[in-house]
This record gives structure tokens, C-alpha cells and sequence, in this order.
């Protein structure tokens, strides 16, 4: 792989080159907030809606945000530039920054925050993923309890998608109190027999996510009835259609869940309908 120009507090940088300290609190606590935007045609997709999301993770935690959302996007953009990304995504982590050594209290208003950003080349219209589906296998969720907010910690859904591996799965729901919270880096949605597009309500549970939040005004414009609510994994199974959506998979069908086939096992007349609307849409008013 071409070697990329990565942003480190200010400056771009090779790869390589790009550092930040052992002290930094996102290293050593993470202590930190993070965005993926996803980019198509050299364009970003759903721009506003990821900084929005972004100041909102870090006011939650008390998290300085220097910059404002036309700073962040010159960055984005610059990054795209320099790394001639036609189609992937934008990665932005935003920490604590480093106060010189490890404590646990937050450092006072002198100890700026790091911003790093990279670009991730990804085929994201043709991948596999996205049109053939992928198999789901439910873990436990056990997660803490504050996931709206986009927090770096992201160590159990990396063992969770390591255990769905394992099981032979492409990815994992997680499941909590008999109803699944969302996916592992993705929220989770089902069309049930009766043609009705449910997907769980916002809470501190679930991540909002961005892509979740257009899909939904996709759906209302297609006339589809909707239910903002939690599912069981044995509703899901009993689907007639299920899927995914994020920044980096958009709407991606899944076909089938801890072994057991969606309907056919192929995917849903209406999951590839909603996949073709997002793209379109994105396309449309990518900036
Ligand atoms: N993940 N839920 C979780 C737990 C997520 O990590 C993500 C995104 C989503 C979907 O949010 P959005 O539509 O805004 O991308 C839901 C990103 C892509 C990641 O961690 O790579």
C-alpha cells in the first residue's frame, strides 16, 4: 500500500511519521471520541450529521473541541486531497490529549486535546458485504452503559466480532435482556412479515447512528411503515428481511443469524431498495 498523509495536531504527515505520546489518555485510559465518515467520488457523505454527533460525544465528556465544523471539514477534505481518496472513509479520534504522565482525574484546560485523522480506502459500493450479505452471530452485550456516546473503548466489540469469527459468522448483534442493542459497530434492523421496517429507539443503549437517522427519512419517503423499538433475535430470525447500517457498510444485508437462514438466505427486496436509495441520496448530497 502507497504510503498516507496522516493529520497529527495541526500537521500532515507521512505515515511513519505520525506520533502521538505514551501519555496521551486516549493510550492509556480511552479517554477518548472518535468519527468515521465515509467518502464516495472523493466526496463526504453525511458530513454535518458526523460532527454533530461528534460535539455531542465529546460535551458528554467534557472533551475540548477546538475546532470548529468548517476546520474539521478543511481537514477532511485536505486529507482526501493528499491521499487521493476516491471512495473509503475519514477516521477522526479526538482525546483528552497528554498531561505528561498517568492520571486518572481529567488534566486541567491547559492540556490540549490530539485530533488525529486518517484516510481508509475501502470499496464500498461494489464490496462483497454489501451485496451478497453477511452472516450474523449474536453475543452478549457487555458493553458499558453510556453507548450513545462514540467513545475510542472499543474492546469488547472487537471480541465479540473475534467470537463471531470464530463461530463462522461475518459479524456479531449484541444481545442484552433478550433483545439485541445493535451490532457490534453497527445498528440492527429487521423488515417483519408483515412489511413493517422496525429498528431499536434511541437510548443510552445504542449508538445514534448517522447513517440509522437517514435511512429513516429514506424509509418515510418511500412510504414504508416503521416501529421504532427493540426485536429478539428469534423476531429477527423469523424476519422477512434483516440488515445493518453504518458509514463504512451503509445498508448491508444480513442473511442469516447464528446459523439460522433470513427467509431464503438471500438478500431482501426491500434491504437492497433502502441500499440503492442511501447511495443515491449520499451521492446527491455529498459535499
Ligand atoms: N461504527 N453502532 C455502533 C456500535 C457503531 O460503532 C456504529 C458505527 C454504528 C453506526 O453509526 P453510523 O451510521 O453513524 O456509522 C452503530 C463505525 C463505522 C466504526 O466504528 O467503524
Amino acid at each position: 500500500m502507497t504510503q498516507r498523509t496522516v493529520y497529527v495536531n495541526g500537521d500532515y504527515v507521512a505515515e511513519q511519521d505520525a506520533k502521538v505520546s505514551v501519555f496521551d489518555r486516549g493510550f492509556l485510559l480511552a479517554d477518548g471520541v472518535y468519527e468515521v465518515s465515509s467518502v464516495l467520488d472523493g466526496k463526504l457523505i453525511d458530513f454535518s450529521g458526523h460532527m454533530q454527533r461528534l460535539k455531542r460525544s465529546a460535551g458528554a465528556l467534557e472533551l475540548a473541541l477546538p475546532w470548529d465544523d468548517e476546520a474539521l471539514l478543511t481537514i477532511h477534505r485536505e486529507l482526501i486531497r493528499r491521499n487521493a481518496l476516491e471512495e473509503g472513509m475519514v477516521y477522526l479520534q479526538l482525546t483528552r490529549g497528554s498531561a505528561g504522565d498517568r492520571e486518572f482525574h481529567y488534566p486541567g484546560a491547559d492540556t490540549p486535546p490530539t485530533l488525529v485523522l486518517f484516510t481508509q480506502a475501502k470499496a464500498l459500493i461494489a464490496g462483497r458485504s454489501g451485496n451478497d450479505g453477511i452472516r450474523i452471530a449474536t453475543q452478549p452485550d457487555w458493553r458499558w452503559a453510556r453507548r450513545d456516546i462514540k467513545t475510542v473503548q472499543l474492546l469488547y466489540p472487537a471480541m465479540a466480532k473475534m467470537a463471531a469469527k470464530a463461530a463462522g459468522a461475518d459479524d456479531a448483534w449484541l444481545v442484552e435482556n433478550g433483545v439485541v442493542t445493535e451490532g457490534a459497530s453497527n445498528n440492527a434492523w429487521i423488515l417483519t412479515q408483515d412489511g413493517v421496517l422496525v429498528t431499536r429507539e434511541l437510548s443510552h443503549a445504542i449508538l445514534p447512528g448517522i447513517t440509522r437517522a437517514v435511512v429513516l427519512e429514506l424509509a418515510e419517503a418511500l412510504s414504508l411503515r416503521v416501529e421504532v423499538r427493540a426485536f429478539s433475535v428469534e423476531e429477527a430470525q423469523n424476519a422477512r428481511e434483516c440488515f445493518v447500517t453504518s458509514a463504512s457498510s451503509f445498508v448491508t444485508p444480513v442473511v442469516a443469524i447464528d446459523d439460522i437462514a433470513v427467509a431464503d438466505g438471500r438478500p431482501g427486496q426491500v434491504t437492497r431498495q433502502l441500499r440503492d436509495a442511501y447511495i443515491e441520496e449520499s451521492r446527491r448530497r455529498a459535499i
